[in-house]
């Protein structure tokens, strides 16, 4: 028996539970053993859940999982980055298989967690965690065992590309498709991480460090969201044949790397222009692999399930390497040397600061225009002096 301690039972956890249950048989003959999930962590035992379940397997005690000898695997989808993690670390210390859905316990332990996993001799797996249903982090993996990675660019936020999308297609104000996203289950009540950049920049964080093979943190990595974006901003860059996405890009640079997440005004026709609604997609270059391109569901019960499921499988059939896939190469942060051209719209304030770098004016109230190529970090400085959130910066 394969027995999994489940922590948390909500949109992840009832997908794990309904794959595995509706699953028995075909996992039973992968694995030669029977896999059941045992116990389960909750918050609220009387919850209705939308997937059944008995009862009796809810538990309100993480240490009645934590000291059951039948349960080998931890699956860690409650959400909750402080308890999650000490939930991860303490099992991970029991000598307990971890499988995680949860990119910001990865993303501010990553270096921690899978040292810790590494010296106990167990797995510490985040399938999930980047990209939702997409196989995307054992691939990366796979390709960093040999190849030298030089660019990772991606739309990884279902919710931002929801709105932008809807922004683009129907003409809608920000405002107005955030509720509707909301509406539909697509962005949470407080979308701040999302819609800010911070749970992109996660997933970048994670993406970078396994493919640069060193440490680049949250702190590391340049943020901008798409809060400020308005339709007239959708609009003008349309009619210069571009549609905005929010992407996550880091690159190799000089002798270190460049990071950034940034809404993009990119050209009607190219590959990211058409990854549209709440798809994700990720492009990894390397020196043997060549462009390599993922696309499907970023999030969801069932393809962010399947990811959760893979992992646990890789756990038992011992599919992936022990060692951590961390390396520890110093790198250098060359943000400061990020260049490129910039679609701006000042809500107030004069042009003056900009006066050198406007190359065409699209509106005038309020003033919208594209710069020539310039250093991001200057931009940022004629800016700084505009007041937060009257203005808008696009990367072109
Ligand atoms: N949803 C997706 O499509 C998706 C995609 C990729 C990654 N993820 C990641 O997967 C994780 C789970 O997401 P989700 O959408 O499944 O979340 P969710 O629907 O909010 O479910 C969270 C579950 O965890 C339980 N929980 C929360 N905090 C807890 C705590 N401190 N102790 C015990 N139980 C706790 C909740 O219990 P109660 O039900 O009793 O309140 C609930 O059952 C997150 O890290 C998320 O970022 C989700």
């Amino acid at each position: 028996m394969i027995g999994i301690g489940l922590l948390g039972y909500g949109t992840v956890g009832q997908g794990l539970y309904k794959i595995v249950s509706e699953r028995r048989d075909q996992l039973s003959y992968i694995l030669s053993d029977e896999m059941e999930v045992l116990r389960v962590l909750v918050r609220d035992l009387d919850k209705k859940r939308d997937v059944e379940i008995d009862k009796d397997k809810l538990t309100l005690d993480f240490e009645r999982i934590l000291d059951d000898s039948n349960i080998s695997i931890i699956v860690e989808v409650t959400g909750d980055l402080e308890k999650g993690y000490n939930y991860i670390r303490r099992a991970l210390e029991k000598g307990k298989h971890v499988v995680t859905a949860n990119k910001a316990i990865v993303s501010a332990y990553f270096e921690e967690l899978s040292t810790l996993a590494s010296n106990k001799g167990v797995y510490f797996l985040y399938e999930a965690s980047v990209g939702g249903g997409i196989p995307l982090i054992k691939p990366l993996k796979d390709i960093i065992s040999f190849n030298e990675v030089s660019s990772i660019e991606g739309i990884l936020n279902g919710t931002c590309n929801f709105i932008l999308t809807k922004m683009t297609e129907e003409g809608l104000s920000y405002q107005d498709v955030l509720k509707e996203a909301q509406r539909l289950g697509y962005a949470e009540e407080d979308p701040s991480s999302d819609v800010e950049g911070m749970d992109t920049l996660r997933k970048l964080r994670i993406l970078s460090t396994l493919g640069f093979g060193g440490v680049i943190t949250e702190d590391d990595i340049l943020c901008d969201g798409i809060e400020n974006i308005s339709d007239l901003d959708i609009k003008l860059l349309k009619g210069k044949n571009r549609v905005v996405k929010l992407i996550a890009s880091t690159y190799a640079f000089a002798d270190g790397y460049c990071s950034i997440v940034q809404p993009r005004a990119v050209e009607v026709g190219s590959y990211f222009a058409n990854v549209n609604l709440a798809f994700n997609s990720i492009g990894i270059r390397g020196n043997y692999i060549g462009d390599l391109k993922l696309f499907g569901s970023g999030a969801g019960m069932l393809p962010t399930a399947n990811a959760v499921l893979t992992d646990c499988i890789d756990v038992v059939l011992k599919n992936q390497n022990l060692e951590t896939p961390l390396r520890g190469k110093g790198l250098k942060n060359n943000n400061k040397e990020i260049f490129g051209r910039y679609y701006i719209r000042l809500d107030s304030g004069t042009e003056e600061a900009f006066e050198d770098v406007i190359i065409e004016k699209l509106h005038e109230e309020p003033l919208c225009f594209l710069t020539r190529e310039i250093r991001l970090m200057d931009l940022l400085d004629k800016i700084a002096s505009y007041e937060e959130g009257a203005y808008s910066i696009i990367g072109l």
